[in-house]
């Protein structure tokens, strides 16, 4: 890998989260749970210079974000200016309030890639997930826009107790759409997902029928469509390598412009966050201090300091452990080598039906 002066390794991707604002209310959302206001938002031009720094810095692709980006009016010049940085733009939408004159226009910008989120494969349960009555029909009007234009798409399934047992049902909705890839992801537990945890979390039966349904999907549709899927992590036995490890990989830009190393970081309450409005992506990459937190292995703990994996998953992700032990530098409580680990096998098995606490 290319290194700085400092060492630092370069980013390749760069998550730019343009609004928190959004029509949809998913109980999972990724955003943090105070989100951040319109008024306090970067204006197009400073997008664009971090588009320049990001290109520069190495960075070979951008994702624009939300929230719902469509829920910002200068969508199409924002696209624009990452697309003359240089970047590979990719749009991650909702699809709701994306009108089929804006997207030929994104379209026109330069847009590379399109993921849609779609809540399920039947109609009126995506419409519940979503809390938006209609949302289906418009991703899926959204959805043939996209491969008409020749750009191609790739469909996003979040995948929890409701819809997990309809992952052959997502992967045909995707063939249908026309999608080349499908990314069957399950719901990730910060924020959002921690709050309504009880509500979304499947059984292990249910996940143990859907890794099965993946293997034989893919062979049934080898060369038709990719479809990515991980274990969840409470039922694995190792962690993911989180952002493919803290300040190595991507940066993520939220709206008012402070940079994370990971969307869900600051609920880490002791990390402070450089903002691009005060400080150059280069100079917050190198030198802030939430980045330099937890890069490399210098900050583990035992078991992960001496565990011969610690340079391929980086101890796991430090806001799962953060968020289940309250020590962010703690070995993540999904390893079955954690201490805690017991802790996740006992959190798996606490389930409720009741209503969504939508993201609002
Ligand atoms: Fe990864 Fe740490 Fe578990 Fe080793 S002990 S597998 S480094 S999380
Ligand atoms: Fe923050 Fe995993 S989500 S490190």
């Amino acid at each position: 890998m290319d290194a700085r002066a400092n060492n630092a390794p370069r980013p390749l991707g760069l998550l730019a989260e343009l609004t928190h604002r959004c029509p949809l209310g998913c109980p999972y959302c990724s955003n943090p749970l105070a989100l951040e206001a319109r008024a306090d938002e970067l204006d197009t031009a400073t997008w664009a210079r971090v588009f320049r720094e990001a290109a520069a810095l190495g960075a070979l692709q951008v994702h624009l974000s939300g929230g719902e980006p469509g829920a910002r009016r200068d969508l199409v010049d924002i696209t624009q200016a990452a697309h003359d940085a240089g970047l590979y733009t990719n749009l991650i939408t909702s699809a709701v309030g994306i009108t089929p004159e804006a997207f030929a226009k994104l379209s026109d910008a330069g847009l590379d890639h399109v993921q849609i989120s779609i809540q399920d494969s039947e109609p009126g349960s995506a419409d519940h997930i979503a809390g938006y009555k209609g949302a289906y029909a418009r991703k899926a009007a959204l959805a043939a826009q996209v491969t008409r234009l020749g750009i191609p798409l790739t469909v996003n399934a979040v995948m929890h107790r409701a819809n997990i047992d309809h992952v052959e049902g997502m992967v045909a909705l995707a063939l249908k759409l026309g999608a080349k890839r499908v990314e069957i992801a399950h719901v990730q537990y910060y924020g959002w997902a921690l709050k309504n945890r009880a509500r979304l979390m499947p059984t292990r039966e249910q996940v143990e029928r859907a890794v099965k349904a993946v293997e034989t999907l893919r062979l049934r549709h080898h060369g038709e469509i990719v479809i990515d899927a991980v274990v969840p992590d409470y039922y694995a036995r190792f962690p993911k390598a989180c952002v493919g490890g803290w300040g190595r990989r991507s940066l993520n830009v939220t709206p008012s412009g402070r940079v994370l190393p990971c969307h869900a970081a600051e609920s880490i309450p002791a990390l402070t966050f450089w903002n691009v409005r005060e400080h150059s992506l280069a100079d917050i990459w190198d030198n802030s201090p939430a980045f330099m937190a937890f890069r490399g292995t210098g900050w583990m703990q035992e078991p992960c300091r001496s565990c011969p994996k610690r340079e391929e998953d980086f101890g796991g992700c430090r806001c799962q452990a953060f968020a289940l032990t309250g020590d962010a530098r703690a070995t993540d409580p999904v390893c079955h080598l954690s201490p805690r680990h017991a802790l996740v096998a006992e959190l798996a098995e606490m389930r409720e039906d009741a209503a969504y606490d939508y993201r609002r």
